[in-house]
């Protein structure tokens, strides 16, 4: 069991203003349901509060019949304020919590939304699949390939439902795109141009270290990433920009967009092959790790993708910032999340267009969807729109772009049976994350 009592106990000094403590009931065994499977009512609970946790949150609460029970943050502002706009909406007071084991011990919560930085999604996730509790964790799966393995194995091993964040496969463009391309009109594809070019890539203004802010647990921030001195631009938001805690935009969209082509061919594993290359502006204002500039390449057999992104910018192919084009034999579908058209291919012989052009057509995003299905999978014990295996593979796809970088290999070869890169020691070294005691990966 991870959470041992002993460290249950130590850990309840640190419990902000919870004053549950003496209401838990005893400890519970591994794999031990804590509550009946929810009727009508469903209790969720939020880790992780401050952008897109509390949306996701606010979309959940939509539900007819869905509570939210308990929120932690390990920023108490953060935490304050938004327990106070739940307040403001006429709603009850959650439980409030600093360290989400304290959060997990609750037994009246049946689902756990995981809205913290990327480093942060690995173990609030198991041990919330431990506690019996499904849960919504949101993009990209992890911060490594092998957290993201654990975090397939642990939803299988408890038979828990997960939801990964990635609400594109819940919106009716995509599932349109998706139909549309099931219908073969578009030929053959074997080749996916997507790019994602965003001006916040270029990642925050450098700051100079300093004291942490009244009310952040710094140390409970960091986790099992390494201790460094407190720095604004590596906290809320713009962590994303810095390899302990994210992957910069090739995870950051990448993860969106890649899903895409992955969807369309019901792949539900990493490429065998990724080629990448990528570059940081001669920025000396900036403070960032990632890739400004990136271009990459997932091979799966007979189908390649290309992934180009470029921060600081805001235009793109087909007058789109971000955007996939599927490109076929007759055609090329290019999709955003608000609409997809088709261009049709030119035929030489006959003078005429290979097929009809499409669009746009438009439709729902998925972010009121995404969590709505969830909602309904919990009832069901159906598997939900984006299962575990297909957040993992496109999550591994994209670290693998950024390990073909950070380890200098380019170009890199994966062995999906043994988990692990067949041509390059380098590369092998970042599958398997150095946690900071006391954190450690989980046994499973
Ligand atoms: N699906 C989407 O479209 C989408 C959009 C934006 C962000 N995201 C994802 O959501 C996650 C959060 O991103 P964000 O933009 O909201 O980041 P953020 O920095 O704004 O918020 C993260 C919150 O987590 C808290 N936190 C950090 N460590 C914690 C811990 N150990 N326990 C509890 N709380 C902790 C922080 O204090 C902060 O309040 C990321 O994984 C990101 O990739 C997804």
């Amino acid at each position: 069991m991870v959470i041992s009592r002993r460290r249950f106990i130590s850990r309840s000094q640190h419990m902000l203003f919870s004053g549950a403590v003496a209401a838990h009931a005893p400890f519970v065994l591994p794999g031990f349901k804590s509550r009946p499977a929810p009727s009508d009512q469903i209790n969720v609970a939020l880790i992780g509060c401050n952008n897109r946790g509390f949306h996701v949150l606010q979309q959940h609460l939509k539900v007819e019949g869905v509570n939210c029970v308990a929120m932690c943050d390990i920023d108490r502002n953060v935490l304050e304020k938004r327990s106070s706009e739940l307040q403001e909406k006429s709603l009850p007071k959650p439980t409030l919590y600093e360290d989400f084991r304290d959060l997990l011990e609750q037994k009246d919560i049946d689902a756990v939304i995981v809205g913290t930085p990327d480093h942060w999604h690995c173990l609030p996730m198991i041990y919330a699949c431990e506690m019996g509790k499904d849960v919504y964790v949101e993009k990209p799966l992890a911060n490594s390939i092998e957290e993201c393995n654990l975090m397939v194995k642990a939803t299988r091993k408890y038979n828990r439902i997960v939801q990964v964040g990635q609400q594109q496969r819940s919106s009716e463009v995509w599932q349109g795109v998706m139909d549309f391309l099931k219908k073969g009109d578009l030929g053959t594809v074997q080749k996916v141009d997507i790019w994602g070019n965003f001006n916040y890539g270029l990642g925050p203004v450098k700051q100079p270290d300093g004291e942490a802010p009244e009310g952040v647990n710094y140390d409970l921030f960091l986790g099992p990433a390494p201790a460094r001195p407190f720095n604004g631009a590596r906290f809320h938001g713009t962590w994303r920009f810095f390899w302990d805690y994210g992957g910069g935009l090739m995870t950051d969209w990448g993860v969106h967009l890649l899903d895409m082509a992955l969807w369309a061919r019901d792949l539900k594993r990493p490429p065998d092959k990724v080629v990448a290359q990528g570059y940081q502006y001669d920025l000396s204002d900036r403070s960032r790790e990632t890739h400004d500039v990136m271009t990459a390449l997932f091979s799966y057999g007979n189908y390649l993708i290309q992934w180009e992104h470029n921060a600081g910018k805001q235009v793109g192919p087909y007058d789109r910032n971000y955007g996939v084009a599927f490109i076929g034999e007759n055609g090329t579908l290019v999709a955003d999340r608000g609409k997809w058209e088709v261009f049709p291919e030119w035929d030489g012989a006959k003078k005429e267009n290979k097929m009809e052009k499409m669009g746009p057509v438009k439709g729902q995003h998925g972010h009121e969807k995404h969590p709505a299905n969830f909602l309904e999978c919990i009832k069901s014990r159906n598997e939900p729109a984006c299962t575990i295996e297909e957040g993992r593979a496109v999550a591994v796809a994209a670290h693998m772009a950024n390990i073909a970088l950070r380890s200098g290999a380019l170009n890199l070869e994966w062995d999906e049976s043994k988990n692990r890169f067949s041509n390059s020691k380098m590369a092998n070294k970042f599958v398997v994350p150095d946690y900071r005691k006391p954190w450690s990966l989980p046994k499973l």
